[in-house]
């Protein structure tokens, strides 16, 4: 499963992606506005450390606009992934972009029927929001299986990008159900390497070394 990291903070990203943990990043306008930074300048110095996927989301809600201000994200660097919401509009210009070769992350899906539509227009990434889904008591752990369903019976290539994720059990039940990609805030993808034993376990390890004079 590959591994996004969700934020615009760029020395959140350039830690986290220096451990090899990393694949890519999402971003969408909450982000942005949380890294107080220019957009356009964000997006590229964000291009310019990942290698791998970077999502970035369109503001338009026409096809028009969309296509117009995608093809500008998509112009900033080869790996920028054109962040489309799951509306008609969205959808629309998703198809364009498919056909053109631009790759696209469709948002906001919170059904399985949305996500059957993403698949239909060539979408590269769907992003189903598992915790605002959790939020009003919805179960979005099983969209992420339903999506897994469908698109294996129909041999769909777009990949399930589990979003809004807000723990480390989001992240390992988005990994038993198949979801191809997870992205997390970076604070839940470091916490995945937390283990009070583990700790515990290391603590007398260093101890006992200790005590018996153990050098490497
Ligand atoms: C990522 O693509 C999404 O925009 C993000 O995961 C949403 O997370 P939130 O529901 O915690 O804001």
């Amino acid at each position: 499963m590959q591994f996004f990291i969700d934020t615009a903070d760029i020395d959140a990203i350039r830690e986290l992606y220096a451990t090899g943990l990393a694949d890519g990043v999402t971003t969408n306008p909450s982000l942005i506005k949380k890294s107080g930074r220019d957009f356009t300048e964000v997006v590229t110095e964000i291009c310019s450390i990942v290698s791998g996927p970077v999502s970035a989301e369109v503001i338009a809600t026409d096809v028009k606009g969309m296509l117009s201000e995608g093809r500008k994200l998509a112009s900033i660097a080869g790996n920028v992934v054109v962040k489309l919401p799951l509306t008609i509009d969205g959808l629309k210009a998703c198809k364009t972009f498919s056909d053109e070769g631009i790759k696209t992350n469709v948002t906001l899906c919170f059904s399985a029927n949305q996500a059957l539509l993403a698949a239909k227009v060539g979408a590269t990434y769907i992003s189903p929001f598992i915790g605002r889904l959790d939020d009003i008591h919805i179960d979005g752990l099983d969209l992420i299986r339903e999506i897994r369903v469908i698109y294996d019976n129909y041999g769909f290539e777009t990949g399930i990008l589990g979003a809004s994720i807000r723990n480390p059990l989001h992240v390992k039940e988005c990994a038993l159900a198949g979801a191809d990609v997870m992205t997390a805030p970076p604070a839940v993808i470091k916490a995945l390497a937390n283990h009070p034993l583990t700790d515990k376990g290391l603590a007398a390890f260093l101890s006992d070394a200790k005590a018996a004079g153990i050098s490497v």
